[in-house]
C-alpha cells in the first residue's frame, strides 16, 4: 500500500537527532524520499542508516542553517534530484540563562539562538521557496509551548522570542503562499525527551515536575509523539489546513 507521503521529497533540518530524526523516520515509512539536513553530519548519517535498515530512502547533507549562502547552494544541489515538496524547519538550540546575567554571555545566547531558531528558518525556507511553490508543497515549522507562554521555563527570553517568531513566520507565510497552494503550519511540542533537554531533565526535577503539573497526559513526550502530527501536516490528510499550530504537548495549555 502506498504511504501517505508517496512521491514526496522531504527535507528536514536538524534531522540528525531527537524530534527531527523521529520525523525523518516517519516520513520515510510513509513513502517519502527524505533529505536529512544537519550541521552534525554524523547524526544525519545515523538517521539515514536507520531509514535504510527499515527499507526507506534517505540521503544526508551537512548544512548549517545559519549560513544563508550554504542553504541556497544545498537547495540548488538537492533540486538536481527533484524538487523538495515538504520542508520541515526543525533545527534548533536552547540555553536557559537570566537576561540579567553576564552581558557578553546574554548577547551571545541571543545571537546564537535567534540565528539558528529564527534566522535559520528564514534561510532554509527562502532557499527552498521556488521548489515548494513549484510542487504546491508543505512547510512544517517546529515551534514550542514557548510560542505562547514562558512561565514554566524561566530564563529563556531568547528561546521564547525565537519560538514566538516561528509562529509569526508560519502565519505570515501561510497568508502569503496560500495562492500558490503552499500550506504552512507549525507544531508546538511540549517536553519531549531529546538531547536538547537531557541535562535539564537530569539536573532539574523541579522543572520536570512543574511541566507535569500542566500536562494532563502526565508524561513527557517522545519524538514519535511529534512525528504523527508532522506526517498529518505534510500529507493530503491536512489539505485544507494552513496557518495553524498543532500542539503536541500532552495538553499543557489546558491546565
Ligand atoms: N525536545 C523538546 O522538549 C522540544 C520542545 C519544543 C520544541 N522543541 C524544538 O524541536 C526542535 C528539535 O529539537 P530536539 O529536541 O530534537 O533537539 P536535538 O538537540 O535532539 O536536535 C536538534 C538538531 O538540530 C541540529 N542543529 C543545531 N544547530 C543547527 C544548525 N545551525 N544547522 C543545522 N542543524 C542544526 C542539531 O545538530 C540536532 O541534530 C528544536 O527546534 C527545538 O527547539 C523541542
Amino acid at each position: 500500500m502506498a504511504g501517505l507521503l508517496a512521491g514526496h521529497i522531504a527535507a528536514v533540518t536538524g534531522g540528525g537527532s531527537g524530534i527531527g530524526q523521529g520525523i525523518c523516520q516517519a516520513y520515510a515509512r510513509e513513502g517519502a524520499r527524505v533529505v536529512v539536513l544537519d550541521v552534525n553530519l554524523e547524526g544525519a548519517n545515523e538517521t539515514i542508516g536507520l531509514i535504510a535498515a527499515a527499507g526507506g530512502k534517505a540521503s544526508a547533507v551537512a548544512l548549517d542553517v545559519t549560513d544563508r549562502a550554504a542553504c541556497k547552494a544545498a537547495a540548488a544541489d538537492i533540486a538536481k534530484g527533484g524538487n523538495v515538496s515538504v520542508l520541515v524547519n526543525n533545527a534548533g538550540i536552547n540555553r536557559r540563562n537570566p537576561i540579567t546575567g553576564d552581558p557578553a554571555a546574554v548577547a551571545k545566547d541571543w545571537d546564537d539562538i535567534l540565528g539558528i531558531n529564527l534566522d535559520g528558518v528564514f534561510n532554509v525556507t527562502h532557499a527552498f521557496l521556488e521548489q515548494l511553490r513549484a510542487t504546491r508543497g508543505r512547510i512544517v515549522n517546529i515551534g514550542s509551548i514557548q510560542s505562547f507562554v514562558h512561565a514554566s521555563w524561566p530564563n529563556s527570553a531568547a528561546y521564547t522570542t525565537s519560538k514566538h517568531g516561528v509562529l509569526g513566520f508560519t502565519r505570515a507565510l501561510a497568508a502569503e503562499l496560500g495562492k500558490d497552494g503552499v500550506r504552512v503550519n507549525a507544531i508546538g511540542p511540549g517536553l519531549i525527551e531529546t538531547r536538547i533537554n537531557a541535562a535539564a531533565r537530569a539536573n532539574n526535577p523541579d522543572m520536570v515536575a512543574a511541566v507535569m503539573r500542566h500536562t494532563p497526559l502526565n508524561r513527557t513526550g517522545k519524538p514519535e509523539d511529534v512525528a504523527g502530527p508532522a506526517v498529518f501536516l505534510a500529507s493530503d490528510m491536512s489539505s485544507y489546513v494552513t496557518g495553524c499550530i498543532i500542539m503536541a504537548d500532552g495538553g499543557f495549555r489546558t491546565l
